[in-house]
This record gives structure tokens, C-alpha cells and sequence, in this order.
């Protein structure tokens, strides 16, 4: 049996934070991380996909140069991540290319997801087989098409013997709980960062709130809280899913006018972390068998956040992946990868506990290298 399986996972998620990019061999028994990097997203480009994440009126010409551009950038994260590592591209089984979500609509009339980013220039360009649009098979199916990782975590992460769950906090948050004695269940719990990110984009010009120390200088106020948990998503009952086209600017700044009082940007910022701890602990109480959590994606450097959640789930043990061998930062690019691998060898992945998808299928489309 060979012990090299490389595959790369590609990975820019809803935050559009970077593009992270990891070589991870998946020969069996456990994947093992061999490589990362994180590619930064242009500004300009960043603007792009956040104006077709706010879902305005756009040519589909322009929609078309951006799936390209940003199939260039993964492409190019790529070939950068096999120079860092000196690995060859032959070497390389597949790219598992996520690719950037613009719209996510599993409930509507015409249930669909949407990800862009030209897998036919990321094969084009690195010669490596590609494989992404995993999604929209899984709404295909029946599903909500997100989350997914989850198949990593219930793979890498469950214990024979504890009950775990494992917290993704990037722009959305999801949860996958593992029990020893019942089978998985995921779902998307609410925001992660990215009410966060938009507000301290507002007020401080960053994108993001480093280690949450701003927010950790506000208070929370507890009626602006009361009123954002209110939204209907919180309360509803999982297969569920969720992205921007809920959880975004316009929703807050709806929720701060109809509160009809001042409230300084700091403490709009602890209530924005606040909210995202809430409703991880609210989620986390629905299955009262949890004994240990592990929190990956980037949320896992926020203090003000982890601190909380340390907090609100005492005596359960937090801490982040790495206890479990994988950096909180590339748990979901690895998940890509792996998906890939399935599909290159025509496994189809049951995700009917973390998506509802009616039946098991082999996600995502070939691109040849
Ligand atoms: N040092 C840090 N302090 C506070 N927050 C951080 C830090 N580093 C990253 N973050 C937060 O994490 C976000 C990026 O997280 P991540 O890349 O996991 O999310 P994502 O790209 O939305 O991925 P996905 O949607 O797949 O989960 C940033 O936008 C930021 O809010
Ligand atoms: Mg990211």
C-alpha cells in the first residue's frame, strides 16, 4: 500500500479573509498535514466578491471576470504552496477546490448554492486534477448542501469513547456533534465573525477585530442582544444552513434601528460576540450529552470569544483542534481535500445527518489535469 496519497485543499470561505491552501497526505490510517498556505485576496477582487455576496444587481460579465480572476488566485495559491514545499505537481493526486461562495440558497423555490472560482483555469494552469462544486450535488439531493466538513470531523475527530464537539467559527458558525453512541449531527448555528468583521470594518477600517481585544472593551447590551437573537434561524430545527445573504450588515443595522437607542460602536461589538457565543452555547445545550469541545477556523483566535465560550460551557473542556492534532486554521481546507479524494475514487459521502440530503452521493465535478 502506497503512503503517499498528496492532495491540496483550496479554501476561501465567507469571511474572504484568504485563500488557505494546504498539502495533506491521505493515505490511511489518519490524514496527516504536510503543507500550508495563505493567500491573500486583492483588495479590488475582495470588493468584487463581497458586492456579489450583497447580492446587487451586477452584468453577468462582470460576474464572469471574477469567477475567472479568482480561479487565477487559486490556481496561483497552488503553485505557490508546491514551491514553499518543493513537492511537484505530479506528485499531486488532486485539488480540492472549495471555491468562493456568492450565494447560498437552500430554502427558496429553486433551491441552489453558489461557488465561484474557474476550476478549469486551476487544472489549466498547475496541470493537477481538480475537483469542486461539491455543493450543489448535495442540494441536488435534497440537501442544504452545507455544511460538509463535518465528514472530516465525524473521520478525523470522533472518539470511541467521549462525546465531542467540534466548532468551525469562521464567517458562519457550524457545529458537528460526535458521539460514541449515536450518529452525527451537524449543522450551522448563526453568525461566526462575520457580523464582527463588517462592523469593525465600519468603524475601526480593519477587517477584522484581533483577538476580539475590541471587543472585549465594550459591555454587552442586553437588549440589543435579546433582539438579535429573535431572528427565526436560531430557533430552527437543523438540517439548517446559512451565509451572508442572512447574517450581513443591512440585518444589523435593521436591528439597531428598530431598537430605537444609542448604543456605542464598542458594546454593538462585545453584543456582536456575545451573540455568537450565545448561540454556539444554545446549540451545545440541544445535545446535553457534550463533554468536550474543540473550536477550529479563525474564530479560534479570538480571546473575547473563546474566553466566553470557556465560560458559558464550565466544566466541559474547550480548547481548539490542535489538541486533536489538527491547527485550527486548515481543518476546513483539509475537509476539501478529502472530499476530493472521495470523489476522485468514486466514494459517495452520506451527509443526511449534517445536510438532509435524502441519499448518499459522489460530490463535486472532475477536472482533468
Ligand atoms: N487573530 C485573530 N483575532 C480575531 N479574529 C481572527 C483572527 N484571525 C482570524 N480571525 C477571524 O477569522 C476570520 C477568518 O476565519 P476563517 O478563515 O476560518 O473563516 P472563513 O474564511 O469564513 O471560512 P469558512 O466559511 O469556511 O469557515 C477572520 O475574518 C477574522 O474574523
Ligand atoms: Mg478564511
Amino acid at each position: 500500500m502506497s503512503t503517499k496519497e498528496l492532495y491540496i485543499g483550496l479554501l476561501s470561505g465567507t469571511s474572504v479573509d484568504a485563500v488557505d491552501a494546504v498539502v495533506v497526505n491521505l493515505a490511511p490510517p489518519t490524514p496527516a498535514l504536510i503543507a500550508t498556505h495563505s493567500q491573500p485576496i486583492a483588495g479590488r477582487l475582495r470588493a468584487a466578491i463581497l458586492k456579489l455576496c450583497g447580492g446587487s444587481a451586477i452584468g453577468l460579465q462582470e460576474l464572469g471576470e471574477t469567477h475567472i480572476e479568482l480561479g487565477e488566485v487559486f490556481a496561483q495559491a497552488s503553485m505557490n504552496l508546491l514551491e514553499i514545499t518543493g513537492i511537484a505537481a505530479e506528485e499531486i493526486l488532486a485539488i480540492g477546490s472549495h471555491g468562493q461562495t456568492v450565494w447560498h440558497e437552500p430554502n427558496g423555490d429553486k433551491p441552489f448554492t453558489l461557488q465561484i472560482g474557474d476550476a478549469n483555469t486551476i487544472a489549466e494552469r498547475t496541470g493537477i486534477t481538480t475537483v469542486s462544486d461539491f455543493r450543489g450535488r448535495d442540494i441536488a439531493a435534497g440537501g442544504q448542501g452545507a455544511p460538509l466538513a463535518p465528514l472530516l470531523h465525524h473521520n478525523r475527530f470522533a472518539s470511541a469513547h467521549v462525546s465531542r464537539a467540534i466548532i468551525n467559527i469562521g464567517g458562519i458558525s457550524n457545529i458537528t456533534f460526535l458521539s460514541p453512541k449515536t450518529s452525527a449531527i451537524a449543522f450551522d448555528s448563526g453568525p461566526g465573525n462575520v457580523l464582527m468583521d463588517w462592523w469593525t470594518a465600519k468603524h475601526k477600517g480593519r477587517n477584522f477585530d484581533k483577538n476580539g481585544s475590541w471587543a472585549r472593551e465594550g459591555k454587552v447590551h442586553e437588549e440589543l442582544l435579546a433582539s438579535l437573537q429573535q431572528d427565526a434561524y436560531f430557533t430552527r430545527r437543523a438540517p439548517k444552513s446559512t451565509g451572508r445573504e442572512l447574517f450581513n450588515g443591512a440585518w444589523l443595522e435593521a436591528a439597531l434601528k428598530s431598537l430605537n437607542k444609542s448604543v456605542t460602536p464598542v458594546d454593538v461589538q462585545a453584543t456582536l460576540a456575545q451573540l455568537t457565543i450565545s448561540s454556539l452555547v444554545n446549540a451545545l445545550e440541544g445535545h446535553g450529552d457534550v463533554e468536550e469541545v474543540y473550536v477550529c477556523g479563525g474564530g479560534a483566535h479570538n480571546q473575547t470569544l473563546m474566553e466566553g465560550l470557556t465560560k458559558a460551557l464550565a466544566p466541559k473542556k474547550v480548547t481548539t483542534t490542535e489538541a486533536l492534532g489538527i491547527h485550527p486554521d486548515w481543518v476546513e481546507a483539509i475537509a476539501f481535500a478529502w472530499i476530493a479524494k472521495q470523489t476522485i475514487e468514486g466514494t459517495a459521502v452520506d451527509t443526511s445527518a449534517y445536510t438532509g440530503a435524502r441519499a448518499p452521493a459522489v460530490l463535486g465535478a472532475i477536472y482533468q489535469g
